[in-house]
């Protein structure tokens, strides 16, 4: 986008990712300004914002607005004042869409219609307001070989993945019929401070800190390409400013793949913790075994990753360690009680790994 300080709105920006974007756009001082729509899920959480809320020129630039993205009443007045809207509201846990599919399907695929509808209203007026939507390499279902081209075919393998394939085709076509200004990015396996303690690295850090028991899924030998957040978002930005309307755009990692039982030693590593914590547990049925993604289409729009897994996980490490209180809150009742299903079981099955 060129022209003058531009008016984002960014969905799902209490979260993981989105919140390392908004704080990250915001410390541009380009005097970019930001309007947050965010439903607060359990995975949304307003202390991610808290650096930018402590800074009053930062400040000054962000409004936060409490609401569903598939709230048409809610999204229409925040889309009217948007120059660009950037979505990364999604349910986001595999396990859990194992479990309950159904909320996957209506933040990914009616919010994002509801989204979309908005975006193609300023049309019709006359405005062009470019829409992201950040979209995941398991898109592509799991890849035994080679790396994903943005042009390969999209063959996801969860209720997680085939929800977000969904909306970034529903996306993609509003681009092809109605002409909307549509920007895909399709991001690798992330980490890095302000991950909820759901997901690999930060359960593991958080449970080898308490010294709990770490259950690796399978044989540990899923391979993923690791992101530190502040690339992934990097990517997005870019993706926003210069990325061709209707192209998809790939967000590969340090382009080193490595398995879970690497990532896994490398935890226990910086923390200085033994190995006799992993449990090995039943796999997730359908695990996807491998993604790789081939970046040359982001690569050409000048970006490129920065953070490097060694030096990013040693990162992580420390911020777990140094804000305890963080994930401490959110291991509340709902965590607990999803922590009981997904695992008590599958830790009375384990073996020493
Ligand atoms: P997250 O679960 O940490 O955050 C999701 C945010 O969306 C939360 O703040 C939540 O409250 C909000 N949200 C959920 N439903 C909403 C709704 N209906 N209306 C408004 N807000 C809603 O997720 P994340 O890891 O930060 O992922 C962000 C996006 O990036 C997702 O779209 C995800 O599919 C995608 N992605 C994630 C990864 C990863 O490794 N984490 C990789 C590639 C792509
Ligand atoms: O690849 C991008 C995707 O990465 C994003 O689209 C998703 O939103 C994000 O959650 C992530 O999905 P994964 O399923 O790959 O991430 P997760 O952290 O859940 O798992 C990473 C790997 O670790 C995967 O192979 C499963 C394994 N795993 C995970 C957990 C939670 C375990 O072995 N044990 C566990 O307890």
């Amino acid at each position: 986008m060129t022209g003058p300080p531009a008016q984002l709105l960014v969905t799902g920006g209490a979260g993981f990712i989105g919140s390392c974007f908004v704080r990250d756009v915001l410390a541009r001082g380009d005097g970019t300004r930001i309007t947050v729509l965010d439903k607060l899920t359990y995975a949304g959480n307003r202390a991610n914002l808290a650096p930018v809320e402590a800074d009053p020129e930062r400040a000054a630039r962000l409004l936060f607005v409490h609401g569903d993205i598939a709230d048409a009443s809610v999204v229409g007045p925040l889309v009217d004042e948007a120059d660009a809207v950037v979505n990364f509201a999604a349910e986001s846990h595999v396990d859990r869409s194992i479990l309950d599919p159904e909320a996957f399907l209506v933040t990914g695929v009616i919010g994002v219609h509801v989204l979309l509808e908005a975006v193609r209203r300023q049309d019709a007026r006359g405005r062009r307001v470019r829409f992201v939507q950040v979209s995941t390499d398991e898109v592509y279902g799991s890849v035994e070989s080679g790396h994903s081209l943005e042009t390969d075919a999209l063959a996801p393998r969860s209720p997680y993945a085939a929800a977000k394939a969904a909306g970034e085709q529903l996306a993609r076509s509003y681009h092809v019929t109605y002409g909307t200004d549509v920007v895909i990015t399709r991001g690798s396996n992330t980490y890095g401070p302000y991950q909820h303690p759901e997901k690999l690295i930060p359960l593991f850090v958080t449970n080898a800190i308490d010294d709990q028991p770490l259950p690796l899924y399978g044989d540990g030998m899923q391979r993923r390409d690791w992101l530190f957040v502040d690339d992934h978002a990097d990517g997005v930005a870019a993706v926003l400013d210069r990325g061709e309307s209707g192209a998809a755009y790939n967000v590969p990692g340090d382009g080193v793949e490595r398995p879970n039982r690497a990532v896994t030693e490398a935890v226990l590593a910086t923390l200085g913790r033994p190995w006799s914590l992993v449990r090995s547990v039943p796999d997730r049925p359908g695990h996807d075994r491998r993604y790789a993604l081939d970046g040359t289409r982001l690569r050409a729009l000048g970006w490129a990753p920065r953070v490097a897994f060694d030096e990013g996980i040693v990162r992580t490490v420390r911020w777990y360690e140094e804000h305890r209180a963080w994930w401490e809150g959110r291991r509340d009742t709902d965590f607990r009680a999803y922590y009981e299903r997904q695992y008590a079981w599958r830790l009375e099955r384990s073996a020493q790994a």
